[in-house]
């Protein structure tokens, strides 16, 4: 069951992204909404003040973070806390995202995680042993939703070959004002710029593989409606500005890797033996 024509497929490998509209019902994009937010509920912050950033001077690679890779973990906006370490805003107006195992770990993630459809389109990307290594469910929260600056998503999930594709799924409307995603068209071909590790002693760092840098002024916005998918090849610049809106934009991003490439021992992302890393089965 192909779910790919062969122009997008033609388009996928000139561009490096591909953008499917109606990808996902309104009824599925909801639910996970919903799920979304009864994991907040339920979430008990005390004592977890664990940011997200990709600003290099500031990303924090606490133990908390660095152990999610087999976990379901909330990190908050940058601009959620007071000085006084309290919340600005409402504990669910102050997520920035839920990672990094929702899929393996929690049933209404997994199930969506792993439809006939998911499946089929990857196998059209000519994946051989699919592995799902990575989910997060990102807020993008009204007015403080922060930016993430322009990256490779290999650079975070590296294989040898490499081998990393993104499903980013819309689950409300993305445009520039709610911080939609931006790629620069063809920048996939351009190699790696850097890989994020784990340190040794501990924390993270990035190490730098070349010092080319990206004409950011040639990043085109992929504003896309509600259920719409958008295919990242791993080595594809790609960013998302700040939300300025009212409006949040709340999305769903799944990382599949080839299970014959070799996942590299110093990626920040590590899982212990006890949930190996699973495909579509
Ligand atoms: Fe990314």
């Amino acid at each position: 069951m192909a779910q790919l024509t062969f122009e997008q497929l033609e388009s996928y490998e000139r561009e490096g992204f591909l953008v499917l509209e109606e990808f996902v019902s309104g009824e599925a994009c909801a639910a996970l909404r919903a799920r979304a937010a009864k994991l907040v509920e339920e979430f008990d912050p005390a004592g977890v003040r664990s940011i997200f950033s990709t600003n290099e001077q500031t990303r924090t690679s606490d133990d908390y973070f660095l152990e999610s890779g087999d976990k379901i973990r909330f990190f908050f906006e940058e601009r959620a806390f007071r000085e006084d370490g309290s919340l600005r805003q409402s504990k669910e107006h102050s997520i920035n995202k839920i990672g990094h195992a929702l899929h393996d770990l929690d049933a209404v993630f997994g199930s969506f995680s792993r439809t006939p459809e998911i499946a089929a389109l990857v196998a059209d990307l000519k994946f051989e042993r699919p592995l799902l290594v990575q989910s997060m469910y990102i807020f993008k929260q009204p007015n403080i939703g922060g930016e993430v600056t322009c990256h490779q998503d290999s650079t975070f999930l590296y294989t040898e070959p490499p081998s990393v594709v993104g499903l980013w799924f819309a689950l409300e409307e993305a445009t520039r004002d709610n911080g939609c995603l931006w790629a620069l068209p063809g920048g996939h071909k351009g190699g790696l710029k850097s890989r994020f590790l784990r340190a040794h002693g501990g924390g993270t760092r990035f190490l730098n593989l070349n010092e080319v840098s990206w004409p950011e002024s040639e990043l085109i916005p992929l504003e896309v409606p509600e259920g719409a998918l958008i295919v990242l090849h791993g080595s594809l610049p790609h960013l998302s500005r700040m939300n300025t809106s009212p409006r949040s934009r709340h999305a769903y991003t799944l990382h599949v890797i080839e299970g014959r490439s070799r996942y590299s021992e110093d990626n920040w992302l590590q899982r212990s033996t006890a949930l190996p890393l699973r495909g579509f089965d």
